[in-house]
């Protein structure tokens, strides 16, 4: 754990995120607090990774809502007067709507809701739906026991925030906290009391299409933003008619996918996965997570639906998770094509007794499960224990007592216009800008002037309202989003604004190109907004083998930059896109991912210098295809290129033994941590409190939880405003590992803050680093601080920065 220290806490514009690092004096006050409420969702002191948290996010586990002595009495009544069927039918959730898999089970639930056969339905979105099948289930079944409401509310539910990427790159857990927030409003004013986000799978592969769904590749971000939408969606109390219980998903490994494939098998050692996939999750659990979804994969063979050693050894047993844990779409019945069961009645035995207590969609359980503990295959207590947590997930969201949403207060609780300012700041933070090269005078082409006489404006995504809502868009809808050109005419005016397409996202005509390129050639700078088709290329089941521009969109670009305008490119994606060609021509590019309802006006005021852009990539960018899965914290090889010229094939020269592509260098376009502003800034070189440190103390530090969160070392370094524009930075801290019993990555991310600063100006950030930055899995896959020389780095992103060393003694 990082702490940032105080020493600047009076700087005014500094602000503090990302690090479970708050000022002191709160510190001192809140770390009974959170260890309190700790304690009551794990039972066990905490020996597993700690991760960072938004400045904010300390107030409350709220997790901890769902222990409550009376609520158990009362589920202890309950659960007397159920029959089996009544118990399983807890445990079985169905949708309602637009399909988002393929449907096995059956689409009428009305009956079954009377007879108490259903315990959960999802993809309802209106208070009228959801309250007409909630008088079913109280009015006409026999306990009157509430059905539950989810929905995938991903990225917001009416006001469309960016995709999680998006809101990722922002680092920025406070503001991911309160966008959850908002969703959280909307949502539960329609009856939705259950979302299934965060999606917090690890993602190193641009093919697979689910990266648009999550934090990026990185361990330590992932965890604070996992945490970030824990709190935002469940509040201070699940128990406030505007909380939702969030789902964290997919229990795990998913991300990992072979190939990039969605759906596809997954091998992980167990140290990789701890190191890596497990971290996010746990500290979502952490805080508070009320509930969990297992995966689609197979993990190192054995499917994460029916993994007992993920379920009941880790989340359980040492994470002490006392929610639910719910299944995919699905994926009980797909233990069938999996191969490890013969029938759905294996299936759904395996996947119960893995720990799977909840079947979405498959009806395997509401088939099989009530036969199951009649022929002894699985113990009642096991479906007690399971229905138990259903409807203590029920007791804690309020749902006995208030079980109808308001009808006539959901209309106001949308879009409000907090929420939608709160949306226009969140994409305004999520941009990344990749390329600011200079133009024909001299200066970086953004922002660009007001003054410019006719901007033309092209590209298939410059004025598409739908895709700006990226996919899984909830109740988003087209008509509340402003696209680029809406605003864009607002600022500049109708007249001064030469809009044409260009070409289709994936198809186009000659004439459309060509008329694009006389818009081009008669206006004074070019906006070129291209990229993919959100809802068809990215999210689920959206995996790509080419990552270039989809259509005639390169033909596109590259007939506009033969111009000779100045051209500012705009990526709309939901992964990065392998453009090398643009990168080497264009003189902006930036990547504004899918923005949300907030997208036109958000961009117009970044392209024109009224937002100065933060964002800062959270996976590595990369050249070609070929270089995945590509990611920062991979570990060295015994032939790491070191010297090597990896721009040129090895033949031409001695660079050949080495681990290295012959046809692309290793290195990314653009690494993990990177971004533009229109400000720069120089790091100065990390200065350290202490050259050594001592593993036993490191170790004590490191089992309590207390102590864990306090400084072992500080790390300084000054950074300075060269530039004459006010600006923000976003400044990283990693950490290398040597002379540990496991290879440990060649850089780590363990903090990082963001800083504001004047132009000329300079501060020194410090951090204060805890004992588990320093720690890893060892060979025995314990989490331990192990003696090392340990490199240490202050940076603007993952690849850059001048180091420190020091090492840890015995
Ligand atoms: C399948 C997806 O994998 C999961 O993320 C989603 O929550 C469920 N479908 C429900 O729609």
């Amino acid at each position: 754990m990082v702490l940032i220290l105080s020493a600047l806490k009076t700087k005014p514009g500094l602000t503090f995120v990302g690090t479970i690092g708050v000022l002191e004096n709160v510190l001192t006050t809140l770390i009974p607090f959170v260890l309190v409420s700790y304690l009551l969702v794990s039972g066990q002191s905490a020996t597993a990774q700690e991760p960072p948290a938004g400045a904010e996010s300390e107030k409350a586990a709220p997790g901890s809502n769902l222990v409550d002595a009376l609520a158990e009495q009362k589920i202890d009544v309950l659960l007397r007067k159920m029959t089996l069927e009544e118990k399983v039918g807890q445990l079985v959730q169905y949708s309602v709507g637009q399909p988002a898999g393929p449907v096995t089970g059956p689409t009428e639930y009305k009956d079954m809701i009377i007879k108490g056969e259903v315990g959960a339905l999802f993809n309802i979105t209106t208070a009228r739906d959801s309250n007409a099948y909630q008088r079913l289930a109280i009015e006409n079944s026999r306990l009157k026991i509430p059905l539950i409401f989810g929905l995938d509310v991903i990225h917001g539910f009416r006001t469309g925030f960016p995709i999680p990427l998006g809101l990722a790159s922002t680092w920025d857990p406070g503001l991911v906290q309160r966008a959850a927030r908002v969703a959280a409003r909307e949502a539960s004013a329609t009856g939705i009391r259950w979302v299934f986000s965060p999606m917090v799978d690890i993602a190193r592969d641009a093919r697979w299409g689910r990266m648009a769904e999550g934090a990026g590749e990185d361990p330590y971000l992932g965890s604070a933003m996992a945490q970030a939408y824990v709190r935002g969606y469940q509040g201070d109390r699940l128990s406030d008619p505007d909380s939702v219980a969030a789902c964290v998903k997919h229990f795990v490994g998913y991300g990992a996918a072979e190939a990039g494939r969605d759906y596809n098998s997954v091998e992980i050692s167990e140290h990789t996965l701890r190191e890596f996939y497990l971290p996010p999750f746990h500290a979502a659990v952490k805080a508070g997570a009320a509930t969990i979804m297992t995966a689609f994969d197979s993990l190192n063979g054995i499917p994460t639906s029916a993994n007992p050693f993920t379920i009941k050894e880790i989340l359980r047993k040492e994470w002490g998770f006392r929610g639910l844990v719910d299944s995919d779409w699905t994926s009980i019945s797909e233990l069938i094509p999996h191969g490890i069961a013969n029938d759905p009645a294996s299936a759904a035995r395996k996947a119960f007794l893995a720990g799977v207590e909840m079947d979405m969609v498959s009806s395997f359980y509401h088939d099989n499960l009530a036969n199951l503990v009649r022929s002894g295959q699985v113990p009642e207590s096991d479906v007690d224990r399971a229905v138990r947590d259903v409807l203590r997930l029920k007791f804690s969201l309020g749902l006995f007592e208030h079980s109808y949403a308001d009808e006539k207060k959901e209309a106001g609780a949308m879009l409000q216009p907090e929420s939608v300012s709160l949306a226009r700041e969140a994409a305004e933070r999520s941009f990344v800008l990749l390329n600011n090269s200079p133009a024909s005078n001299g200066l970086p082409l953004l922002p660009l002037s007001s003054d410019l006489k006719q901007v033309a404006l092209l590209g298939p995504l410059a004025d598409d309202a739908a895709n700006m809502l990226g996919s899984w868009s909830a109740q988003g809808r087209p008509q509340d989003a402003v696209t680029l050109r809406a605003a864009l005419v607002e600022k500049l005016g109708a007249d001064r604004v030469h809009y044409a397409k260009g070409s289709e996202i994936t198809k186009g005509s000659d004439e459309q190109l060509a008329e694009a390129v006389k818009a081009a050639q008669e206006s004074d700078a070019v906006i070129l907004a291209l990229g993919e088709d959100a809802p068809n290329m990215t999210g689920e089941a959206a995996s790509r083998a080419h990552l270039g521009l989809p259509g005639r969109q390169l033909q596109l670009l590259e007939a506009i930059v033969a111009t000779g305008k100045p051209v500012v490119l705009v990526l709309f994606s939901g992964r990065p896109l392998t453009l090398p060609w643009a990168f080497e021509h264009v003189s902006a590019v930036l990547a504004a991912w899918f923005p949300g309802v907030q997208a036109g006006p958000a961009l117009v005021r970044t392209l024109f210098g009224d937002s100065n852009p933060t964002g800062k990539l959270v996976v590595s960018w990369p050249r070609a295809v070929g270089q995945e899965p590509l990611y920062y914290d991979a570990l060295s090889t015994g032939r790491p290129p070191g010297k090597a010229d990896l721009t040129r094939p090895p033949w031409e020269g001695t660079d050949k033994y080495v681990s290295r592509y012959i046809d692309e260098p290793n290195s990314p376009q653009f690494p993990f941590g990177y971004g533009l502003t229109y400000s720069s800034f120089r790091f100065g070189p990390p200065q350290i409190s202490s050259a050594s440190l001592n593993a036993v103390t490191l170790n004590s530090g490191l089992l309590d939880e207390k102590r864990a969160s306090n400084s072992a070392l500080t790390v300084s370094a000054d950074i300075t405003n060269t530039g004459t524009r006010a600006g923000e930075e976003t400044v990283q801290l990693y950490v290398r590992l040597e002379g540990t019993s496991t290879a440990q990555p060649v850089r780590a991310l363990k903090g990082f803050q963001h800083i504001k600063l004047a132009g000329g100006e300079t501060q020194r950030v410090s951090f204060r680093v805890g004992p588990d930055a320093f720690a890893l899995w060892d060979d025995h896959n314990k989490y331990v601080v192990e003696p090392a020389r340990v490199r240490i780095w202050v940076s603007p992103d993952s690849a850059h920065g001048s180091e420190a060393t020091l090492e840890i003694a015995k």
